[in-house]
């Protein structure tokens, strides 16, 4: 990727591998086509060439030719697995972020009530997380610098992490055709050194995430039956988040963002043991922007560490 500056820590490890696969498979694309030039002038036709055939079979030729590649290849692909298994599982100290998208834009709101439309701003050589849902259709985050790409899908959450490793601004863009306006989907992404990033959270701290989530909590009414004084038999939300949830189907499920999105708006999806499926639906009556207000208000009320092998 020439002219492209490497900005994550992922850029050089995504660089080496392209360009490894790049070159074996030029390797191997050079040598089909020498043996084929070869071959077809030594046999071409009134050529006085020894055509008896098998006289001249090499087992060991055949075996390494075969094998070689198959080992490089397959080197390749535990090569991408390590990568990929490290871009997927955050560590657990990553900030996170939440992405809203819609056509045609990006909003993203830091826990502290930071919003912004078009822009993160994130701090150099921290980990960041993003938990991304969309709006409407299937948008996909994309910034080139820091080599990392992830579809954005709406009535689910998506996460992606990085650690920027250069001060700058760095070109976002929507990598999945999403109507009319599409191409013009965009914005900057933002990489502060950690002085200035702490300076920029303070001038745009807005009502904390979890503060409005807590609002929304009783405005929506979920307190008549969350709350601790409610008769209606709802599971408390103490401590929920990070904690094994065990369901009435005899499964166990891990309490992050994901679930709890899914059971704000699809509570039939996943009950809890013991528990009637009595829960309304919000989908439809709820925004994505309020869901994550209102996990980050049941976030607030206390967080299990999340777990060290970071299966979600
Ligand atoms: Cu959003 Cu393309």
């Amino acid at each position: 990727m020439i002219g492209l500056p490497q900005a994550s820590s992922f850029a050089p490890r995504v660089d080496a591998l392209f360009d490894a696969m790049l070159l074996l498979s030029v390797i191997v694309i050079g040598g089909v086509f020498v043996a084929m030039v070869w071959f077809g002038v030594r046999y071409r036709h009134g050529s006085n060439a020894d055509r008896s055939g098998d006289a001249h079979r090499n087992l060991g030729v055949e075996i390494s030719w075969t094998l070689i590649p198959l080992l490089l290849f397959m080197a390749l692909f535990a090569w991408s697995i390590w990568l990929w298994r490290d871009l997927r599982i955050a560590p657990d100290d990553a900030a996170p972020i939440y992405v809203v998208a819609k056509q045609w834009m990006w909003k993203a709101q830091h826990p502290g009530g930071q919003r912004e439309i078009n822009a993160l701003h994130v701090p150099l050589g921290q980990p960041v997380r993003l938990v991304m849902t969309s709006q409407d259709v299937i948008h996909s985050f994309y910034v080139p610098a820091f080599r990392i790409k992830q579809d954005v899908l709406p009535g689910r959450y998506t996460q992606m992490w990085f650690t920027a490793t250069q001060p700058g601004t760095f070109e976002l863009f929507c990598a999945e055709y999403c109507g009319t306006d599409h191409s013009r989907m965009g914005g900057k992404v933002v990489v502060m050194r950690p002085a200035a990033y702490a300076r920029w959270l303070d001038e745009h701290a807005g009502v904390g995430l979890a503060a409005r989530g807590a609002e929304l909590f009783r405005r929506f009414g979920c307190s008549g039956c969350h709350g601790t004084q409610s008769s209606v038999h709802a599971p408390s939300l103490e401590n929920l988040y990070g904690s094994t949830v065990a369901l009435s189907g005899g499964e166990r499920v891990f309490a992050d963002e994901r679930y709890l999105h899914d059971s704000i708006l699809l509570p039939r999806k996943q009950v809890v043991a013991g528990y009637a499926p009595i829960m309304p639906s919000f989908a439809g009556r709820i925004g994505e922007e309020d869901v994550l207000a209102l996990i980050a208000y049941i976030k607030s009320r206390g967080a299990q560490p999340e777990p060290i092998d970071g299966t979600r």
